[in-house]
């Protein structure tokens, strides 16, 4: 198995979009920001969250930190969402996913305007990564590109199957692999999907985003494919100092011994995220300053 790490890919992308910001910075421009909002105490949003205002931090960003308890109200958020829509020391907004139940994903997402819109997530960008034009594209499935970019694999003819249909990774990383310059075949299985090994076998690459471990392993795919593991699970284990560990989707261990090559977690995909959405900010900061 050759492991397909990505801490390398971040520094390298990090080092260059530190430099492009200093460059950016020097020309008079004001540095690029990001505003952060996250609501209710939910374990692992917190630790992304920190993640990305770490990561900013690091790359000479300002971030704009909004934390609130989890009866914060849908009017609220977006009354503080129109007044960051109209901020011009704000260049992105991120809302922090999921959302307590009370709050309306849809209209969250809806409210943020299409040009600080940095996860990709809007109507408007996801509308235009369908139609193959310019884009916020959104981070996990650009990252996932990335990856594959910076390992060789070209993705022209090849089979790819994408397990997971969901709007922040399933759908857009399907429709990246099969634009036009990109070129691959792409099947989209879910969980109705009768025989998903039927068609992981057949498959050059697999993306694997169901949010469910060992969703496959070695005996699933043809020994040399490529495997994508976009899996972030908390699995209860007392040995740890937290009382978890983190596990993909993929069952990692059983690709011992193949030719396949599988990114681990952690340590893959979820390293990529938090450097695409700074890459998106830095965009927004490009278009902002035009
Ligand atoms: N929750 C899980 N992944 C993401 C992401 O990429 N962006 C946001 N805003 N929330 C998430």
């Amino acid at each position: 198995m050759e492991r397909l790490g990505c801490k390398i890919i971040k520094e390298k992308l990090l080092a260059d979009l530190a430099k492009r910001t200093q460059e950016f910075v020097a020309k008079g421009n004001r540095a690029p920001s990001i505003a952060v909002i996250l609501i209710g105490s939910n374990g692992a949003s917190e630790s992304y969250v920190a993640t990305k205002c770490k990561m900013a931090a690091e790359l000479g960003f300002v971030h704009f930190d909004y934390r609130f308890d989890e009866d914060y109200t849908q009017d609220e958020l977006l009354s503080l969402i129109d007044r960051l829509n109209a901020d011009p020391e704000v260049d992105g907004i991120l809302v922090q996913l999921p959302l307590p139940k009370h709050i309306d994903e849809e209209s969250v997402i809806n409210r943020i305007s299409k040009d600080k819109d940095v996860d990709g997530f809007s109507p408007y960008n996801i509308g235009r990564l369908m139609l193959g034009q310019e884009c916020f594209e959104p981070c996990t499935p650009k990252g996932i590109m990335e990856i594959l970019r910076y390992y060789g694999i070209s993705l022209s003819g090849k089979n790819v199957t994408v397990i997971g249909r969901s709007n922040i990774v399933g759908k857009p990383v399907a429709v990246m692999c099969m634009q036009k310059g990109v070129d691959a075949t792409v099947t989209v299985c879910n969980t109705k999907t009768p025989d998903l090994k039927a068609h992981t076998l057949s498959s050059d690459v697999v993306i694997v985003a169901t949010g469910r471990p060992s969703t496959i392993d070695a005996s699933m795919v043809r020994d040399g494919a490529t495997i994508i593991d976009v899996g972030v699970n908390r699995i209860t284990d007392g040995s740890r100092p937290k009382g978890y560990r983190v596990v993909g989707d993929v069952d990692y261990d059983s690709f011992n011994g193949t030719s396949c090559r599988v990114t681990p977690v952690p340590g893959g995909v979820g390293l990529m995220t938090v450097v695409m959405l700074m890459e998106n900010t830095y965009a927004a900061a490009l278009r902002r300053a035009r």
